[in-house]
């Protein structure tokens, strides 16, 4: 049995800000439960739901000199549907009202759990062949195992794996101040490791230590070994092009499932959504207060509202979409400019536009189950879930062709009679909203060819099946059997 441990800053159903946590939460159960024994570790916070708090089962505890401090590490466990969860538990540091906030505390918390997350292992008994680390929040953890975990048995002969999930964020501070939360030497403050631009970077030194890279996408994983994607790091991308591989995500296909959501005031599968799908566009009408009519071509977007999402673009050109028979639904929270932009929006276009600042599992759903389209104008998307989960539902995603929204939607081509959505290339308002327009034609004058969109975009299989064996694989090179 080869034994695996997922180490990441947040997982469902527990804790969720973004994609991440889907993926962190999902993936692990879709592994061939013969040969790979997969478990997941992450912050118990306090900010979750009190419900899972209380559930959560004391396994040990100890003391951890870290920062010249004597700190306590608890650790609990949690088995949901088959996958043990393990929770460390330290209140100075998981509290507050969100998992992430001020970008120091951050770094801090996380060099932390990062460290008490392989110090925990041996008080637990499990002893990975390979841990797989996400995202910067982990990424010191290829380095200590390289370093002061080296050196005893227990760690010696474990493997690092590295998901990057978004380049972007790297853990970045001076190397004086990531020198003391990390408690490595000078050694590793070079340009060949953790340093950066003068900076110390802790996302770095995992890609640099790691024994194998992933992204969450293939074109992502192209895209970062150039410097409009690279953020400061193509050139070591380039350099570990080798070790770097791209595996597109895949989403729950029993929590994301039309026929079965709860969620949704109407249940509809590939076969029946003509009549069925419709019923969940009007429920939303009424519960948005938005016009009741079956006929307005609905847009859903569901997302973190910041600058990657191309947000800018639908600022640029909202005021022509709404000159246009349309109504847009948005959920979403983020970046105050963005929040307000929408609840302008919906101030102004009061019958079209339904501005919901705010962050609701329930009400993702019912967005993915009742619009027509599904709008995602990336400026990068490493991956993106909320388009698979708009295929899922037959909601026809209408994305800027960069990273996985390239990899997973397939542009419509009306002369073939393909494709699964409709998309384009350049990071420009007005391609956007030509293409929005041409979505909208399509749905308007050619209902039964937009139909066909439906059928073809939910007889896609972006569950985790075909992903969770390139995981597989990778293990098992790594393990060496
Ligand atoms: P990212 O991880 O960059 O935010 P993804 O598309 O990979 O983008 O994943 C976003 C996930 O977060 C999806 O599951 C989406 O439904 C969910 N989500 C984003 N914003 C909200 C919100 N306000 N309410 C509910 N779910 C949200
Ligand atoms: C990140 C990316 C997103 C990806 C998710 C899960 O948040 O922004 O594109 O889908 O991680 O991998």
């Amino acid at each position: 049995m080869k034994k695996i441990l997922f180490v990441a800053s947040e997982a469902v159903p527990f804790i969720k800000t973004g994609g991440l946590a889907d993926v962190v939460g999902s993936l692990p159960k879709c592994f061939d439960k013969e040969y790979f024994d997969v478990r997941v570790m992450i912050p118990k916070y306090l900010c979750m739901k009190e419900s899972w708090r209380n559930d959560m089962e004391y396994v040990n505890h100890f003391y951890m000199d870290y920062m010249g401090q004597s700190r306590y590490v608890g650790i609990l466990q949690y088995v949901y549907e088959g996958i043990t969860f393990y929770f460390i538990d330290n209140e100075g540091y998981f509290n507050g009202p969100k998992p992430y906030g001020d970008w120091y505390c951050d770094l801090e918390k996380f060099c932390f759990f990062s460290r008490a997350a392989l110090s925990a292992l041996p008080v637990i008994g499990f002893q990975p062949d390979v841990v797989h680390c996400h995202d910067w929040q982990t990424a010191l953890i290829p380095v200590l195992l390289k370093d002061r975990f080296h050196d005893g048995e227990f760690f010696r002969s474990m493997k690092s794996v590295i998901t990057i999930h978004n380049l972007k964020f790297q853990g970045v501070w001076d190397v004086m101040t990531i020198k003391r939360l990390t408690g490595l030497p000078d050694y590793y403050f070079t340009p060949d490791k953790l340093e950066a631009y003068k900076d110390g970077n802790l996302l770095k030194g995992g890609i640099v230590y790691a024994d194998a890279i992933t992204t969450v996408s293939e074109t992502y994983a192209e895209e970062i070994k150039m410097p409009f994607y690279g953020e400061g790091l193509d050139g070591l991308m380039r350099a570990r092009a080798n070790s770097l591989r791209g595996i597109v995500n895949g989403i729950d296909y029993d929590d994301f499932n039309p026929e079965t959501d709860p969620y949704i005031v109407q249940k509809y599968n590939a076969k029946n959504f003509r009549k069925e799908k419709i019923k969940n566009k009007r429920a939303l009408q009424e519960e948005l207060g938005l016009p009741q009519d079956d006929r307005k071509f609905m847009v859903g977007i569901v997302s973190r509202l910041t600058d990657q999402k191309g947000l800018d673009l639908i600022q640029c050109v909202l005021d022509e979409i709404c000159q246009d028979d349309i109504q847009l639904v948005v959920l979403g929270t983020g970046e105050e400019r963005y929040e307000n932009m929408f609840r302008h929006y919906d101030w102004k276009y009061n019958d079209k536009v339904s501005a919901n600042i705010f962050y609701s599992e329930p009400m993702s759903h019912k967005i993915y189950a009742a619009c027509d389209a599904f709008l995602m104008p990336s400026l990068f998307e490493p991956c993106g879930l909320s388009q698979l989960m708009s295929l899922r539902y037959g909601t026809v995603p209408i994305v800027r062709e960069t990273g996985g929204l390239k990899d997973t939607v397939e542009p419509y081509n009306e002369f073939e009679n393909r494709g699964t959505g409709f998309s384009f290339q350049n990071y420009n308002a007005h391609e956007m909203l030509a293409v929005i327009r041409y979505a909208e034609r399509i749905y308007y004058d050619k209902k039964r060819e937009w139909n066909k969109i439906i059928d073809r975009a939910m007889a896609m299989d972006y569950s985790w099946n075909t992903s969770a064996v390139k995981y597989q694989e990778l293990y098992d090179w790594l393990i060496g059997y």
